[in-house]
């Protein structure tokens, strides 16, 4: 069923029930006032028959045989009055006067014989007068509910329109909401509902149409990600296959070192596709981290160690120091190893000769160690710092190609500080140097 019937039908029922049991109430209420009236005005009549008859019933053993012997209305000082009695099952017992017993049931006064608590018959008293005004009272409850259901079902009508008017308007920016989810669910991603409003319905479809922007860019992603792969297995494969065609061709015994050159590509397909796993695994958070108390001061010394012939090869100096005294924290070392190996390998990259790379250690906040890495080196331009940390990103596509990076080396680097609940970030100015800045909690 549609949205906006439900509603309608919804109130439309509610209006109906609470319509029906305002009228059955306002009915019974008024019934049973004019009824106490009508009891009050014969008040005393009903109570000297009621003690008659009860003394009568106790004092005939407790039956009713012989009542027609007796005279009950001689005493009761109004014109022409008639008397029914009746035992518990209706059965008429005695009738005393000349109205007729049509009239004396419809228009009478009722009250039950009771003994003891216990009802052992009913009596009905009826007199011209009491008969006129109970006449008229039965036509006050009647004409009020028949004056009740006249405006009720007025008022029903408007509320019912109402309703109708109210369940269209709260589901009118559904409608709109709709075919945009019918399209996106198609597969149109990046599809936009156009509402335009401040309340709950404004929030989802604000929250649609950001779900819908992201689903699309995650798409591109996923796209982009596959042609990058295929891009970056493309170029040491066809290195491969040109020299393996080339050796063919000139039908000579192969030399060991003209194998060389396709030892280096494959190396640099295996170091992509391991690369690729470990960014993959880190990204679905299936990394295993084998997390132990480690001194970061010792491990960047080691670091350094290891690579300072590289800085060497371009006369670069790198220098340590630690200003932090608590630089033991629960990681694993070999994947905070690889964060810093990956930024210092960046930093002598992208360093002209002569020039400086600095790592420090610090604690500015009491729950995390920060290390930074910064070099003096070229640069990146504002532009491309947003994509730093994204896979297969160059700032400078040319000239890294040739230095050999994938543009995999940073993202790695971010994955890992995330699974140890850390941060990177960076600051660059290009000619100057950069500086890429990671917190690690104790
Ligand atoms: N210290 C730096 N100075 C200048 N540019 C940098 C620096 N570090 C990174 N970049 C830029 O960011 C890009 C991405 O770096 P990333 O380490 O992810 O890839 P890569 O070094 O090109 O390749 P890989 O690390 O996979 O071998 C680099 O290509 C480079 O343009
Ligand atoms: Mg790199």
């Amino acid at each position: 069923m549609r949205f906006h019937r439900k509603i309608f039908l919804t109130v439309a029922l509610t209006i109906v029930g609470i319509s029906i049991v305002f009228i059955t109430l306002t009915h019974f209420i008024v019934k049973s006032s004019i009824e106490a009236g009508i009891h009050e005005a014969r008040k005393k009549e009903v109570a000297f028959l009621s003690s008659e008859l009860s003394d009568y019933y106790l004092v005939h053993n407790q039956s009713w045989e012989e009542i027609d012997q007796i005279d009950l209305l001689q005493d009761v000082d109004r014109e022409s009055p008639s008397l029914l009695v009746l035992d518990n099952d209706k059965r008429e017992i005695f009738n005393q006067g000349d109205a007729p017993l049509k009239l004396i049931t419809r228009l009478g006064v009722r009250n039950d014989i009771v003994i003891n608590e216990k009802k052992v018959g009913q009596f009905i008293y009826y007199d011209p007068e009491v008969a006129n005004s109970n006449k008229i009272m039965i036509g006050i409850p009647v004409s009020v509910v028949l004056a009740l259901i006249g405006s009720g079902s007025l008022l029903i009508i408007i509320a019912l329109f109402i309703a109708y008017q109210l369940s269209r308007w709260l589901a009118s920016p559904l409608k709109v909401l709709l075919p945009s989810i019918e399209r996106l669910g198609k597969g149109e991603l990046g599809v936009q509902a156009d509402v335009n409003m401040n309340d709950e319905y404004g929030k989802i479809a604000n929250a649609f149409n950001r779900m819908s922007t992201e689903l699309k860019q995650a798409e591109d992603v996923r796209r982009n990600l596959t042609a990058d792969i295929a891009h970056e297995l493309r170029t040491p494969l066809t290195i491969v296959g040109g020299k393996l065609d080339y050796l063919q061709q000139q039908g000579q015994p192969i030399q060991p070192e003209t194998l060389l050159p396709i030892q280096d590509e494959l190396i640099r397909l295996n170091r992509l596709v391991e690369d690729l796993r470990t960014l993959s695994l880190a990204e679905a958070g299936k990394l295993t981290l084998n997390k132990k108390a480690t001194n970061l001061a010792d491990l960047v010394q080691r670091i350094r160690l290891a690579i300072e012939p590289l800085a060497d090869e371009k006369d670069i100096s790198i220098q340590c120091e630690v200003h932090a005294g608590q630089t033991t924290l629960s990681v694993d070392p070999s994947r905070i190893k690889q964060v810093l190996f990956n930024l210092l390998t960046n930093a002598i990259r992208y360093t002209p000769s002569q020039g400086t790379v600095q790592i420090r250690l610090l604690n500015d906040s009491q729950h995390s160690l920060k290390i930074v890495v910064q070099d003096s080196g070229i640069g990146i331009a504002p532009e491309h710092i947003p994509h730093l940390f994204d896979r297969f990103y160059r700032a400078d596509e040319a000239r890294t190609r040739d230095g050999g990076g994938t543009g995999l080396g940073l993202a790695i680097a971010k994955q890992f500080v995330l699974s140890h609940q850390g941060t990177i970030e960076v600051e660059s100015s290009l000619d100057q140097g950069t500086r890429f800045i990671i917190q690690l909690p104790y």
